[in-house]
């Protein structure tokens, strides 16, 4: 038996969507007297490994919150280290993750990425665009009240064409004006670094999904860290709202 057969085994069965705030990358480096961009660079390990194992586990969508729209107040060696390690993570797992299976995605806006993070990201795209794993979901230069507003101003120019009425406008068209239009909901959220919130991440998408804070800065998040979660989440009564059948 497999590696991955062995761990999945003794797995509870994965939910299709996971979506992480990999929050403590500072801290963690912090903690050991070590540069912050050290806590990213392990960071980014510990991002491979969360792939590797939702691949293992049969989760169909895993996504990731990289870099926020909020990012770009950091202090601009940290946001230049921030892609950089992007840069080289996408370069260099580009072949791992598409002899994995794993398709790529990303959300959020392009506006003032480089030039060159563009190309590699419409290259990683286009080059797994066929796989049927994981859908790797990458949130970069994203927000979410950025993207409703997006969602909002879409609809309104249908409006102003004539294609819509503002009162046949519900929820369904709402979504499918979203960068996720295509994808899931998440059902289980995880924010690692004892945090407690959401950051502008998924606001709409996640207005049902289990919500799990672990206090593990994300650098150490692990295969047990992941169980872990999806343990609690399955501790959870989903009721959407209703009441039990
Ligand atoms: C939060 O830690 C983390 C980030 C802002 C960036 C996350 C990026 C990575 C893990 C690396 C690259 C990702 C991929 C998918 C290759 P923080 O800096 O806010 O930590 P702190 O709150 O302790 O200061």
């Amino acid at each position: 038996m497999t590696q991955a057969a062995t761990s999945s085994a003794a797995a509870p069965q994965a939910p299709a969507h996971i979506a992480i705030i990999m929050d403590g990358n500072g801290r963690w480096a912090k903690a050991r007297g070590l540069p912050r961009v050290a806590g990213h660079q392990r960071g980014a390990e510990a991002a491979r490994i969360a792939v590797r194992s939702c691949g293992e586990l049969g989760v169909k969508y895993l996504t990731l919150y990289a870099f926020s729209s909020e990012n770009w107040k950091r202090p601009v060696a940290e946001v230049d280290d921030l892609m950089s390690l992007l840069r080289f993570y996408l370069r260099r797992e580009i072949g791992s993750l598409a002899e994995q299976g794993v398709r790529l995605r990303f959300i959020g806006s392009r506006e003032r990425l480089a030039p060159d993070i563009i190309t590699e990201i419409e290259r990683s795209e286009a080059l797994t665009h066929a796989n049927s794993g994981l859908t790797l979901v990458v949130a970069l230069n994203y927000g979410s009240h950025e993207e409703i507003v997006q969602a909002a101003r879409l609809l309104a120019e249908d409006v102003a064409k004539g294609a819509l009425r503002p009162a046949d406008i519900d929820e369904a068209m709402f979504a499918a004006r979203l960068s996720t239009a295509d994808i899931p909901n998440p059902d289980l959220l995880i924010r690692t670094s004892g945090e407690q919130r959401l950051s502008n991440f998924l606001l709409w998408q996640a207005a049902y999904s289990e919500l799990v804070f672990l206090d593990t800065c994300w650098p150490d998040f692990s295969r047990e860290s992941l169980d872990q979660a999806i343990r609690e989440f399955h501790r959870r009564d989903r009721r959407f709202g209703a009441t039990h059948g």
